[in-house]
């Protein structure tokens, strides 16, 4: 039968401002995944990291999608998944969307590539949808499309790929799981007028700041007045990172989607090492674990490992 490998990128959600509305894809860390085609009508789901992720396909964020795909057609197929996480879930990271888009742009390959990149962000949408209770495409946009996205609206899908300069992105994961849908449990419901105002026009800096190639535009529009308040408290070291980073002349950062992992963008890597520098002494003195990532903008996405469909078994 025939077999993909593919390499399935983390993301990271919001970009401070655009709450579920924008999204960046990175080169490191990625899941890894080998998605081999069935003659039956049925997806089976086979982990290989020890993570304890549901195996029911209709509950795992790899299965619901392809139970959606095997719905769009009627040909006797199905999918068998074997995943590596190397997001590890509740990181922040999108680590569901990344089993989500991965499984997608997989199957897609071996179906013969007749879906569009929007029709496979709706599919992808039902893994998140198991994950968080909510259809968000902030993570598996990037996922699909690579680079930095804009999801102007969910209902009907419209996403927009907005270019951007050279950035370093630096990511320090502490060692706490944060549950997404706990973290949108907690956000207030109403927002007040002057603080949308001063959102949408953080949002609207920093897409322009991205197409200008503005870094100072980037930085300034880096200001998040209604999320991050309530979620950073969920952070250990959050204000201490944020505050330490950016006078070591980052452009500016925060919670990667729903935390806890924190990113900040700097400009050249010299500025991105010492951005990590300064995350591995605040978490190591706070006694807390963590993992650190020194990174790029993955323009090109979720990517097959090898082009050649191949034989297995
Ligand atoms: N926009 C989503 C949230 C992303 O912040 O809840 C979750 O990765």
């Amino acid at each position: 039968m025939k077999s993909v490998k593919i390499k399935s990128p983390a993301t990271v959600a919001n970009l401070v401002c655009g709450f579920d509305v924008l999204g960046m894809c990175l080169h490191e860390p990625y899941d890894e995944m080998e998605i081999r085609l069935l003659s039956e009508r049925k997806v089976v789901i086979e982990s290989t990291d020890g993570y304890p992720l549901p195996k029911d396909p209709a509950l795992n964020t790899a299965g619901a999608p392809l139970l959606e795909i095997l719905k769009a057609t009627d040909e006797e197929i199905g999918f068998d998944v074997r995943i590596k996480k190397n997001i590890k879930p509740g990181s922040g990271l999108g680590s569901s969307a990344a089993s989500a888009s991965g499984v997608v742009v997989a199957a897609n390959h071996l179906l013969g590539n007749r879906f569009s990149k929007e029709e496979m962000v709706q599919f992808a949408m039902f893994g998140e949808k198991v994950a968080s209770g909510v259809k968000h495409a902030d993570n598996v946009a990037p996922g699909i499309y690579g680079g930095i996205t804009l999801i102007r609206c969910i209902f009907p899908l419209d996403i927009v790929s907005i270019s951007s300069p050279p950035l370093f992105v630096t990511v320090v994961h502490p060692q706490i799981e944060v549950k997404t849908s706990d973290a949108r449990q907690i956000l207030r419901k109403e927002v007040l007028l002057k603080d949308a105002i001063r959102q949408w026009g953080n949002i609207a800096g920093l897409v322009t700041g991205f197409l200008k190639e503005d870094y100072d535009l980037i930085g300034r529009s880096l200001e998040d007045i209604i999320i991050e308040p309530v979620r950073s408290i969920l952070i250990p070291g959050f204000d201490r990172v944020k505050t330490q980073c950016k006078e070591a002349g980052a452009l500016g950062g925060g919670i990667s989607g729903s935390g806890p992992s924190l990113f900040m963008l700097s400009k050249d890597e010299k500025t991105a090492r010492t951005v990590e520098g300064i995350m591995k002494e605040t978490y190591d003195q706070l006694g807390l674990d963590y993992y650190t990532y020194v990174t790029t903008l993955n323009q090109q996405g979720c990517s097959l490992i090898n082009q050649h469909q191949h034989e297995v078994l």
